[in-house]
């Protein structure tokens, strides 16, 4: 249902919008008993011509994915938005659309409050909406829940109330921040969030100022850079179908595959890479543990064994996977060169590099980092110990995107603007890094990341006096917090 308020007279006078006779009953019903006066109109929202009338408009639009919202209804939503120079794309559930049509009700200085998925912070295709909201509005301010609001609703919802229509642009939103819908009352000290282009995703701005301080600094004075300095980051190969491509060393020598018909794989997953580097005697101990080392990548003139897997898997159907089909021949995975570090992609703790001295070749479980020559030998030495700071963790919380069941997603290129200490930094402390190399090891082998965190943090950070302890408590509880709010989202089972 829409609800347009014109909350100007003694008896508010609410005129509303509901597709659903039922729901448009409800919706009178309690506008009577909240002491207003309701006229509900039966209709497709989208069927109403804006008239730049009201004082408020407010609502709680439907989320309906854009798979469920086709054909006309999605059509007429489309056109609604662009009256208002917003094009959505294909991909936009119907809460976008239902945002700025609502906006356009509104007379000069007018309120626009709306429950909203938290989907609008962070999708690509509501990046138009968050450039809509920053335009026109005198004022946008957002109240997030650390808790699930509605239960039963499968969405986390942020509230959005932008103020002073047609009186915009503004160049920052306020932010605050609440456990439920009961700590409304009571609402904490805003954070104010001022981004360089509003439409980029807004993420980042659960971070408290005094936390991101540090990394500015640092990045001013050029200690921390992006990891696209060091090197591109790169989807891994995708063979159309692992478990006929990817083999165990037992599968190989039951197929009686020789060498030349393979390469050296890190396994499918990535569980594997919680260590500083991927080294050969880890690759043998996966493959002793059932582990898929190996990729079936026949050599120009296959082997006879080889020659009979290929059949088998023409007769299984493998050679029909969308993938496969559309490559020649089918049973030739197209290749990357192994990466100087593997980088972790889904992350329930925090994203991994690993030095890949093992010289194996990964799949699209995990990004592939090519280092420039400049900073190779450096990069595969020390980056991936050195990435392990509290900075760096921070930054991955903030240009990551938090998935389904808590993981944090990296994209190749969200990883390129991860902040990373620069090359000089990490030659600068070369030694001391390296003499707390195998200690660093040890701890992330027997599950203390964050103790080796602390260990990085102390020797790169804190000795090298380029951090107080106040700024690295500022920071290490931003990050405890962005990781803590995503977890507790897994934890309800969404
Ligand atoms: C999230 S519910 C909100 C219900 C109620 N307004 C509330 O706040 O409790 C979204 C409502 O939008 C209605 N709706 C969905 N598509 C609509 C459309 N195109 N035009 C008008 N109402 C629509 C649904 O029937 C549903 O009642």
């Amino acid at each position: 249902m829409r609800e347009l308020a014109d909350g100007e007279t003694m008896t508010p006078k609410v005129r509303g919008v509901e597709i659903h006779a039922r729901s448009a009953r409800i919706a009178r019903a309690r506008v009577r008993k909240a002491g207003g006066h309701a006229t509900i109109t039966g209709s497709d929202f989208f069927l109403l011509e804006p008239t730049a009338s009201y004082s408020a408009v407010i609502g709680n639009p439907p989320y309906i994915r854009y798979q469920e919202f086709s054909g006309e209804s999605r059509a007429r939503s489309r056109a609604a938005a662009l009256k208002a120079g917003v094009s959505l794309t294909g991909l936009a559930s119907s809460w976008a659309a239902f945002t700025v049509h609502s906006a356009l009700f509104l007379k000069k200085g007018g309120r626009l409050g709306l429950v909203l998925p938290a989907e609008l912070l962070g999708v690509n295709y509501a990046a138009a909406v968050r450039k809509f909201l920053f335009e026109r509005f005198k004022s946008v301010q957002l109240v997030l829940f650390t808790e699930q609001v509605f239960p039963e609703a499968e969405a986390d919802v942020l509230l959005l109330l932008a103020e002073g229509f047609n009186e915009g642009p503004t160049d920052h939103a306020t932010i605050y921040q609440a456990q439920d819908a009961e700590a409304l009352a009571s609402l904490s000290t805003p954070l104010r969030w001022a981004p360089l282009d509003p439409s980029a995703k807004w993420t980042g701005l659960l971070v408290d100022p005094d936390a991101i301080e540090p990394l500015r600094s640092l990045k001013q004075a050029g200690h921390f850079t992006h990891l696209e300095t060091w090197g591109d980051t790169t989807l891994g190969m995708v063979t159309g179908n692992n478990s006929f491509f990817a083999l165990s060393p037992a599968r190989v020598t039951e197929l009686g595959l020789p060498r030349k018909d393979l390469l050296r794989l890190s396994p499918p997953g990535s569980t594997h890479l919680r260590d500083l580097s991927l080294s050969a005697g880890m690759m043998r101990q996966l493959g002793r543990n059932g582990r898929a080392t190996w990729l079936f990548r026949p050599a120009a003139e296959p082997s006879a064994a080889a020659k009979a897997y290929i059949t088998a898997g023409h007769l299984a159907g493998v050679d029909q996977a969308y993938k496969c089909r559309v490559r020649t021949p089918w049973y030739r995975v197209p290749l990357l060169a192994p990466a100087d570090l593997l980088l972790t992609c889904m992350n329930a703790d925090t994203p991994r590099l690993s030095t890949n001295d093992a010289g194996a070749h990964h799949l699209n479980s995990v990004h592939g980092v090519y280092l420039k020559p400049s900073v190779n030998e450096l990069g595969r030495d020390l980056l991936p110990l050195a990435s392990l700071n509290s900075v760096t963790l921070l930054s991955a919380e903030m240009v990551g995107r938090s998935y389904g069941g808590g993981i944090l997603k990296i994209e190749p290129r969200e990883a390129d603007v991860w902040a990373m200490p620069t090359p000089s930094l990490v030659q600068a402390r070369a030694s001391e890094l390296g003499a707390i190399k195998e200690c660093v090891a040890k701890l992330l082998r027997s599950g203390n990341l964050m103790e080796a965190v602390a260990m990085v943090d102390q020797t790169l950070l804190l000795d090298s006096g380029l951090v107080t302890k106040t700024d690295l408590r500022n920071v290490r509880t931003a990050r405890t917090m962005m990781a803590t709010r995503r977890a507790s989202r897994s934890d309800r089972g969404r």
